[in-house]
């Protein structure tokens, strides 16, 4: 007869250490902040690729602001570009018992592990400008990407409908860089088909870096013995890169050159003439729709999607905002108006009697908006 006392006690006693251990643990870390201090103290988890790019510094600040506005406290990582990095970033911010976390990531397929481990513990996951691929964050919201490449080449093709072209798209690890080509080509591809355009160099710029445009700058140019008449640049790092292989051959200023994200440095270069445009996308309307989408979903309260866009598991819900073209004719009644950038900066360069005259009464009109809208957006 086998002697219980053995072996059924110690397991049962061994058993329920473990329970303890960590069947409460376990509890504990799935309840976020609110959950786990009971208060309606939202905290958000804001998990960047990088703070390299100019547009980033604006996102995280007007992020961080609205979400203090609606009492929620933002714990914000940057990862450098690196994605073993972001993704310890990521579980660090979910052991601190973040109650939503907010993801721009380095590598869209590689970011899906972090939707899963945040979606495992109960914590949900936007997915911000940049879509997370093969998991089912929350919330995608964005601008309209494939529109940005399309009013990229569009520009560029109105005023050189013929020639040979140069693209140099952004980082192939990130989603946003394949919607831009796609809508870029959409635009282009009836004049290539006529043979008016010739794509001599079809490039894509790691990490979205200046240098590594213009490294393919330097080489299309060589290639093609400097016969370019535009250059389809992804956004204003990259066109900055492009430009400086330009100014090696004296070319620029004569060669269009597209780019994105109004940058302080791109706009000195529109009002000098050597970028021919950038996509302005008013992201402070992101960063705040983000900012309180995600404090909604902290409180399980419903969430509103305009559109869906599907990431290869599932269409995600998804608020997609219009971008919007900025050439030297109307940088003051877009990122200027906008208090986005400032006009003594883009016009640092320029003779004071050159700038344009700017109607007192439009930056007050603005002012007063801004002012209503931000009251509008606390009642
Ligand atoms: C993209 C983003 C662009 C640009 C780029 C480089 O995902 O949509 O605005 O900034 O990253 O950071």
């Amino acid at each position: 007869m086998i002697d219980k006392r053995k072996w059924f006690y110690p397991l049962v006693i061994l058993l329920s250490f473990v329970f303890l251990t960590f069947g409460t643990g376990c509890t504990n870390k799935q309840q976020g902040n609110i959950a786990k201090t009971g208060s309606g103290h939202v905290r958000i988890g804001l998990s960047m690729d990088t703070l390299k790019e100019e547009r980033w510094q604006h996102d995280r600040d007007l992020f961080v602001a609205r979400a203090q506005e609606l009492g929620a406290e933002v714990l914000v990582q940057a990862a450098n570009g690196d994605d073993k990095t972001q993704n310890q970033q990521a579980e660090n911010l979910l052991t601190q018992g973040v109650d939503v976390l907010v993801v721009i990531p380095h590598n869209g397929e590689v970011a899906a592990s972090i939707v899963d481990s945040a979606k495992r513990q109960n914590v949900p996951v936007i997915a911000y400008d940049r879509l997370i691929r093969n998991s089912e964050p929350d919330l995608y919201i964005s601008f309209d990407n494939e529109k940005v490449g399309e009013m990229q080449a569009h520009y560029l093709m109105e005023r050189a409908p013929k020639g040979n072209y140069v693209l140099i798209g952004g980082a192939p690890t990130d989603n946003n860089a394949m919607m831009f080509r796609s809508g870029q080509m959409k635009a282009l591809k009836s004049s290539i088909d006529h043979g008016d355009i010739k794509i001599v160099a079809n490039e894509w710029a790691r990490d979205w870096l200046a240098s590594e445009a213009l490294k393919h700058a330097e080489n299309s140019l060589t290639l093609s013995n400097n016969d370019i008449v535009a250059i389809v640049a992804s956004n204003d790092a990259t066109a900055g890169g492009a430009i400086q292989a330009l100014e090696e051959q004296k070319l620029a200023g004569k060669v269009f050159v597209s780019g994105q994200d109004a940058d302080l440095p791109a706009l000195q270069r529109i009002v000098a003439g050597t970028q021919s445009m950038t996509v302005y996308k008013p992201v402070a309307l992101l960063a705040r729709r983000a900012a309180e989408t995600a404090v909604s979903l902290a409180k399980h309260e419903k969430i509103e999607a305009t559109s869906t866009v599907n990431n290869g598991k599932i269409d995600v819900p998804s608020v997609l905002l219009q971008p919007v073209i900025v050439d030297k004719d109307n940088i003051v009644d877009t990122v200027a108006k906008d208090g986005y950038q400032k006009l003594e900066e883009i016009y640092k360069n320029v003779p004071r009697e050159k700038w344009p005259q700017v109607k007192k009464i439009a930056l007050n009109t603005r002012k007063r908006e801004n002012n209503r809208f931000r009251r509008a957006d606390m009642m």
